[in-house]
């Protein structure tokens, strides 16, 4: 059983703290409109049928006793049901139920100030029956019948005092009733109303719990989903190494062939003209491509086994550079190097490792045909929110708590389209085919980071720029390690 949460309601008023109370009053006016009509109904009919008794008894003050019924108690009554028709009702329920019995109370007693002593009986005991029908068949609010009962007890009193027409110990003897009606009424009317309440309360808390229930439903349906996607891609990754690994084998000894012929070819026999020279030209670039497609595609299906050695990130990152340098300086691209010193060293393949960040400084570089700036990032982290691959998802490859180490690469580039931002690491997926673009090198690196036990996010905007970062783990003494070799 789960323990249910307490109910807080103000003890005298009952009114719930906060926006609970306004629901409450709608829900509570909604489920007893019924209730309240019948019994405004019931009090008109007995407040008009006793006028017949009234009749019999004393004749002399009928008329005053009919105008207090017909005139004024019983059309106040009828016309709270003409309008309990009507939405406005709701707001002026409470005072206008209170309004009626009070009038109710009142009339009652002007009654009895013009009765003879015969009669004090009759109304004594009509207005013990208001009181009853206040405090429980019209659904008043506790602290309003309350106010309205304790009010006809004063009124009573007062017109009783200055008519005097009721013998002290009559009056002592229906005060002590008066004030006991009262308060059974109130306890009464307070327990029916606590209840009403507390059942509503506890409703709502299940409302309350079943909703946070379909929401964590919800939760869990979209991570299975993004479990579904993600081993989806995967498995068409493994899909497409498996084709790409059965063509680029049948391809690759026939383009060498071709690559031999044309170096025979462009040595041995000049070409007679610049038109077939210029052919030539065109198939050796086209057959060039195709083998660097065919070796790329080689790489990605049948990877070299990772070699793990122990190694410093911010080595290989500086080396990458530095075989870059030329091609930087002549694009006018500056570089900005903030590596954190003293990082723990990591288990990589120094070689494959290069290979990333070799990838993806060749992107940035062609994304900035204008030139612009790279600034390279290396430092430790303990993770401590939860974002992409970071989570307390089982397939989330770090947790939130793992420590490692964050390897950025930004470029002030084109940047890529939100729309595209998804696809860039698909195999074969490239904006830049005319110019010699493969579709493969973020699959590549992707790979070879995954292999690492990494990740590697890419975010970019368009016209800004791009920054790509790869977190690799840092494997504490004793760790089991997540590497695949
Ligand atoms: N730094 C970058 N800035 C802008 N676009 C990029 C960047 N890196 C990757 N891209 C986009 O992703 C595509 C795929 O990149 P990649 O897999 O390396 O293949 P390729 O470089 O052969 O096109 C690129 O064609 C380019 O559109
Ligand atoms: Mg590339």
């Amino acid at each position: 059983m789960v323990k249910m949460e307490k109910i807080k309601l103000n003890p005298l008023t009952l009114s719930f703290a906060g926006d609970l109370e306004k629901t409450f009053s709608e829900n509570y006016f909604r489920r007893f409109l019924k209730q309240v009509r019948f019994a405004v109904l019931t009090g008109v009919f007995f407040y008009g049928i006793s006028g017949v008794f009234e009749a019999q008894i004393n004749p002399e003050t009928r008329g005053m006793l009919w105008f207090i019924r017909y005139a004024v108690v019983c059309p106040f009554g009828l016309g709270i049901l003409l309008f309990s028709v009507f939405r406005l009702f709701e707001g002026y329920k409470q005072v206008l139920l209170v309004g009626w019995a009070v009038a109710a109370g009142v009339g009652i007693i002007e009654m009895n100030a013009a009765a003879p002593p015969s009669m004090h009986f009759f109304y004594y005991t009509s207005l013990i029956l208001i009181l009853i029908i206040t405090y429980t068949f019209l659904r008043i609010r506790f602290i309003w019948a309350a106010s309205a009962g304790w009010f006809i007890l004063a009124v009573y009193e007062i017109v009783a005092v200055r008519f005097g027409n009721i013998p002290a110990a009559v009056l002592e003897n229906s005060t002590f009733f008066f004030i006991s009606a009262n308060v059974i009424g109130m306890a009464v009317c307070y327990s029916m109303e606590f209840y009403a309440r507390k059942d509503f309360f506890q409703v709502h808390l299940l409302k309350d719990r079943h909703e946070k229930a379909e929401q964590k439903l919800q939760t869990a349906y979209n991570e299975v989903r993004e479990t579904q996607k993600r081993l989806i891609q995967s498995a068409k990754m493994a899909a497409v190494g498996q084709f790409a690994s059965g063509v680029a084998h049948e391809v690759k000894n026939p383009l060498s062939i071709i690559v031999q012929g044309i170096d025979y070819l462009e040595r041995e026999s000049i070409p007679a003209n610049k038109d077939q020279a210029e052919v030539l030209k065109m198939i050796k670039e086209a057959v060039v491509r195709a083998d660097k497609i065919v070796r790329r595609l080689l790489d990605f299906s049948s990877p070299h086994p990772l070699r793990l050695v122990p190694y410093e990130v911010t080595e290989v990152m500086r080396a990458s550079f530095r075989m870059m340098k030329k091609q930087l300086a002549l694009m006018k691209i500056k570089v900005t190097e903030d590596f954190t010193a003293g990082l723990p060293l990591i288990m990589i393949d120094e070689e494959q490792m290069k290979q990333v960040f070799i990838n993806i400084i060749l992107n940035s570089l062609h994304a900035m045909p204008e030139g612009g700036e790279i600034t390279a990032r290396i430092y430790a982290k303990d993770l401590t929110e939860v974002g992409n691959g970071i989570g307390r998802r089982a397939s989330d490859l770090f947790k939130v708590g793992s420590s490692v180490l964050i390897c950025e690469i930004k470029d002030t580039g084109l940047g890529i389209p939100g729309d595209e931002l998804s696809k860039v690491s698909d195999p074969f997926f490239t904006t830049r085919f005319s110019q010699g673009g493969t579709g493969l090198g973020l699959t590549i690196t992707r790979s070879i980071v995954e292999r690492h036990g990494g990740i590697i996010n890419i975010e970019s905007k368009e016209g800004q720029g791009t920054g790509v970062t790869v977190i690799l783990p840092i494997f504490k003494e004793g760790d089991q390690g997540g590497q695949q070799q």
